[in-house]
């Protein structure tokens, strides 16, 4: 039995193998109309490799496999560790159709009692293939899965693969790395109860020149990704037999073991693969597509307004006169929602208290919140509140009410960083109470932005005899998703902006169910850029929150022009993050065309394809967006890292790629007309009229 899952350009083939005890990859590739044969096993295994360890099973258990690295680990408490499978073929459903196919295939234990069923779904809208399990207990005892991860993919790319990642740190997320794998094996992944800053749950594979003579062109490139907020792992084993190099990845098998009583079931969390034959880039715009069309609730400016939050201007010290002030002069650069951020809640004078008490202080604000919301609104603005419902202060009264509502490991003390502690939302009231407090925010005033915050990893979960309780992190994250739905279900106009510490969850699950994301706290424009550079390899610009700011930044503190912050913010969701009333008249002045220009052009950054030229390092670094089909304007954000321009003899060009080739393009504002072929060839020229050290061209199409 094969099964073929199309997508909007590629096959994903799989089989059934002949003995039924699993399903194996035939192809995955662009869309030909070859016939795929069904993989069968090779003639000659060399060494110790037995038929189902070098079988590119799209799901392994131990217990199947013998000695190759499985994707679940079942444990019975007995001497087997593991399971084997046979097919239950009556449970096959395949359905294919004009808007995309879906393949689930039931497979039983041999003990009759453990169900595993691998689903898979594709859209004829995007390249991406969706893959995960569920697994059903229906024995009468228990049965733990250390480990019990979404997906195996066999990426058809050999065994010598170059593999494209992102890591960081606070304040520097997203920063591109690249790791050439010779036969081994490469592990990423969080224990922080949440996506974590430190990797992104996503990789990007390409071959790398290959002494055998399967391996693909290096134009081909794969990428997989996790649909998952909470403690993952992702790894990139290129030591087993086979052509290809296999991508394993689920929720963290160190940290947490699924227990399936009598009669439970587990459904991972989604994974994700696309293929493209354009190389890496072609992979970032795929994952684009897939974000802007599947994940996106829409594209519209009213989930990615212009906001101006007031963090930076006041941190703790909000003062409702000073916010007024601030929202007036917002309101005139043509802001569209004024934020007030962290400080606004009764006791919250620095982030030692208050934390929990989610009431406006009366001492800040003595009409209450609406005072300041409804001012914000007659001046033509939404009025948005900066949360972070997860926590709570040992200073506070919900704390002093409800000490057991926070997780702890049993007998040992309580780890607060931040000074605060997590609240444990796998349990019912908790989450209830959370919801409540939202529910009741957003129905007493009228806010229309949510920017939810969250500064600490989740740590030393486990309920004391709770069955489950070494599920904490999985029951975190879904009750965050409960509560993001929630929001959506009861309050579609609200805009969600998910936050934690800056870029500490962002992932495709997180993207689903938000509307923008607060990608990083590092706001100096130059080492924002680098960090743009980076999400925007896996991520879009649709959901890129950035805000032009006065701060120089932690790395690269060389100064920039006003109009180079305003276009590194212009290249994603535009907000402003500085003290307004520090700036002068013609600063403002500057600010608010410079706001009026991205609203023209948002429509291409948004709804747009992106691609990157150089490194933001370089002395000229380019973004370039097209627009979609009913847009197609290319937008061209230059920046000049030392604007030492005098050696050049010539004026600098950038080099766009995504021009109709045969079409001619007029760069706005000037004499300069353009082919798609002569620019890809001879440039184009940047007059940087825009700013001394960065440029937004516009190019025009003519025909
Ligand atoms: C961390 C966020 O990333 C900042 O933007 C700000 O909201 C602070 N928290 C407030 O405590």
């Amino acid at each position: 039995m094969q099964w073929t899952l199309h997508t909007r350009a590629t096959d994903y083939v799989v089989s059934l193998l002949p003995d039924g005890s699993g399903v194996v990859l035939d192809y995955w590739g662009e869309r030909t109309d070859v016939e795929r044969e069904a993989w069968s096993e090779p003639a000659r295994i060399t060494g110790w490799a037995t038929p189902s360890d070098s079988a590119p099973l799209e799901y392994a258990s131990n217990g199947q496999r013998h000695t190759a690295f499985s994707e679940l680990l079942v444990d019975r408490g007995d001497s087997r560790t593991g399971a084997s499978w046979r097919v239950d073929e009556a449970g096959i459903a395949f359905e294919t159709g004009q808007r995309g196919d879906s393949l689930d295939v039931p497979f039983i234990d041999e003990t009759g009692t453990l169900r595993l069923t691998l689903h898979a779904t594709t859209s004829a809208d995007h390249d991406v293939v969706r893959r995960w399990i569920t697994l059903e207990n229906s024995g009468e005892s228990a049965v733990e899965l250390p480990r019990a991860f979404s997906a195996g993919w066999n990426v058809p790319v050999g065994q010598r693969v170059r593999v494209d990642y992102l890591a960081g740190s606070w304040s520097r997320e997203f920063q591109r790395r690249r790791v050439d794998l010779d036969w081994g094996t490469f592990s990423i992944g969080s224990r922080q109860g949440m996506t974590g800053l430190a990797f992104s749950p996503v990789v990007t594979l390409t071959a790398l020149p290959d002494i055998d003579s399967f391996v693909r062109p290096a134009s081909h490139a794969y990428g997989v990704a996790l649909e998952w907020s909470g403690s993952w792992r992702l790894q990139v084993d290129s030591n087993q037999v086979g052509q290809s190099t296999r991508v394993s990845c689920g929720v963290d098998d160190d940290t947490t073991t699924i227990t399936l009583l009598a009669g439970e079931s587990f459904v991972s969390p989604q994974s994700a693969g696309v293929f493209s034959a354009d190389g890496v880039d072609g992979v970032s715009q795929a994952w684009h597509r897939y974000q802007q069309l599947a994940l996106a609730r829409d594209l519209t400016p009213w989930h990615r307004p212009v906001v101006y939050n007031s963090w930076m201007a006041t941190t703790f010290d909000v003062r409702i006169d000073h916010q007024l002030e601030l929202a007036g002069i917002a309101a005139d650069l043509g802001v569209e929602v004024f934020v007030v951020d962290d400080g606004w809640f009764v006791g919250r004078t620095s982030d030692r208290a208050g934390l929990g008490d989610w009431t406006p202080d009366p001492a800040k604000f003595p009409g209450g919140l609406s005072a300041l919301a409804d001012r914000v609104i007659e001046k033509g603005m939404r009025f948005g509140l900066w949360v972070e419902p997860e926590c709570v202060n040992p200073d506070s009264d919900l704390f002093r009410q409800h000490p057991d509502w926070v997780y702890r490991a049993e007998g040992r003390p309580l780890l607060s960083i931040r000074n605060q502690y997590v609240l444990d939302l796998g349990r019912q009231d908790v989450v209830e109470w959370v919801e409540d407090v939202l529910r009741t925010l957003l129905t007493s005033t009228p806010i229309s932005y949510i920017k939810w915050d969250m500064n600490r990893p989740v740590t030393d979960g486990g309920r004391a005899g709770d069955p489950h309780g070494r599920e904490w992190s999985v029951q975190h994250t879904r009750s965050y998703y409960r509560i993001l739905r929630m929001l959506r279900a009861e309050f579609p106009d609200v805009t969600l902006e998910a936050c934690a510490s800056g870029g500490g969850r962002i992932d495709n699950a997180v993207l689903a169910l938000s509307d923008v994301v607060w990608t990083s706290d590092e706001v100096g424009a130059r080492d924002r850029l680098v960090i743009q550079d980076g999400f925007l390899s896996a991520y879009p610009a649709h959901v890129m929150s950035s805000w032009v700011s006065d701060d120089l930044g932690h790395r690269d503190r060389s100064p920039s022009s006003l109009g180079y912050r305003f276009a590194v913010a212009m290249a994603g969701v535009l907000g402003i993050g500085s003290d307004l009333l520090a700036w002068d008249a013609e600063e403002r002045d500057e600010a608010g065309r410079h706001v009026a220009r991205y609203k023209e052009l948002r429509n291409v950054v948004h709804r747009g394809t992106s691609v990157t030229h150089g490194r933001p390092t370089d002395n000229l670094y380019c973004v370039e967006y097209r627009g979609p089909a009913d847009d197609e304007r290319i937008v061209l954000f230059v920046y000049d890292r030392d604007r030492d321009r005098t050696r050049d003899r010539e004026q600098p060009r950038v080099f766009p790629t995504t021009l109709d080739a045969d079409r001619r393009y007029r760069v706005a504002g000037s004499e300069q007309v353009v082919s798609g072929a002569s620019a890809r060839g001879s440039g184009v020229l940047v007059p940087f009229g825009f700013a001394s050290d960065a440029d937004v061209l516009v190019l025009d199409p003519l025909d």
